[in-house]
């Protein structure tokens, strides 16, 4: 399709810092060099209710309170966690931009937090079945997306083709795991998933190990995971960091309010604050645009 392929690398000229839209302004096709740093990060688990959602939405308030752009994009399509979480209820989602009825701008919701929030839709799995001019206008309203400087995109457990598609287009897959043997087997389950499925892997592949006792603890997970990945899957993943199981981070999920917010001296906050300073330590290559996410993400690559 060549007349497709000339349109995504027009857009992808278009995601520059030079482009100093505003976030969700109607995109003027501006001569970008696409070298916006927008970094996306996927946060993925083999099993269910490991934390996902908690660490996707607190990490993005501990980066917006360093400086940082924000947006979390829930992709978890069957419930509905990262709004409410936030005590949000939105009134459209992706579903509406797929379907034209609404620009990307007008879904995207700020939140007390300084972080914004997308809430998702299961339109995701209708990707495949879009029209052509379907699909390049969702492609044009995904890069008001590259006004943030992160992007968390909160996935659903296990290995849909969507979780697939994000984590191949991020710059980052988080995956999370608990001490749980079956939340261990789970997350080896979905790392190797990623490396057999997914072609010209080039993400940064990292590991959380959450409702840990003891930073030891944490450690022993992560390597029993990290070894095998490299022994049967020859593939590196770098040990993020450990979050302690704290009964404020339920409570804080009854009182819809993020902990990092709510108790940010708590060591679950704590525990999120290193990760996040971790992450700022950690390599991203800054110089692929947000168009190599388009670009994956809609298999291009
Ligand atoms: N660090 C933690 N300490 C204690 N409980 C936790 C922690 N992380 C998650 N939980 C519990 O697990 C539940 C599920 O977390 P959630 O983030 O919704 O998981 P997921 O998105 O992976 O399904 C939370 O509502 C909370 O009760
Ligand atoms: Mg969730």
């Amino acid at each position: 399709m060549e007349d497709q392929a000339q349109a995504l690398r027009e857009m992808m000229g278009r995601a520059s810092p030079q482009d100093a839209r505003p976030l969700g302004a109607p995109d003027q096709g501006g001569m970008g060099n696409a070298a916006k740093k927008t970094r996306i990060i996927a946060v993925a688990s083999g099993k269910g209710g490991v934390g996902k959602t908690n660490l996707s939405v607190n990490l993005a308030i501990a980066y917006a309170q360093l400086g940082k752009k924000v947006i979390v994009m829930d992709a978890d399509l069957g419930l509905a966690n990262v709004n409410v979480m936030l005590n949000m209820i939105p009134k459209f989602n992706l579903y509406h931009v797929i379907r034209k009825q609404k620009t990307m701008r007008e879904i995207i919701l700020d939140t007390d937090y300084g972080i914004r929030i997308v809430a998702g839709a299961s339109g995701f799995s209708k990707i495949a079945n879009l029209s052509e001019e379907e699909r390049q206008n969702f492609i044009n309203e995904l890069y008001t997306l590259s006004e943030a400087d992160i992007v968390i995109i909160d996935t659903s457990a296990g290995v849909s083709a969507n979780v697939l598609s994000f984590v191949a287009a991020a710059d980052d897959a988080i995956i999370v795991t608990t001490p749980e043997p079956t939340a261990i087997t789970d997350a080896y389950g979905i790392i190797k998933i990623i490396a057999t499925e997914i072609e010209n892997l080039n993400i940064g592949l990292k590991l959380v190990v959450n409702r840990v006792h003891s930073v030891l603890e944490g450690r022993r997970v992560a390597e029993r995971i990290i070894n095998i990945s490299g022994q049967f899957l020859n593939l590196k993943v770098e040990y993020l960091g450990c979050i302690y199981d704290d009964p404020i981070v339920s409570q804080c999920v009854i009182r819809q309010k993020p902990f990092v917010i709510a108790e940010p001296k708590s060591k679950a906050a704590i525990s999120v604050q290193h990760l996040v300073s971790r992450m700022e330590k950690t390599e991203f290559s800054d110089d692929r645009g947000f168009g190599r996410f388009i670009k994956k993400f809609f298999g291009k690559d």
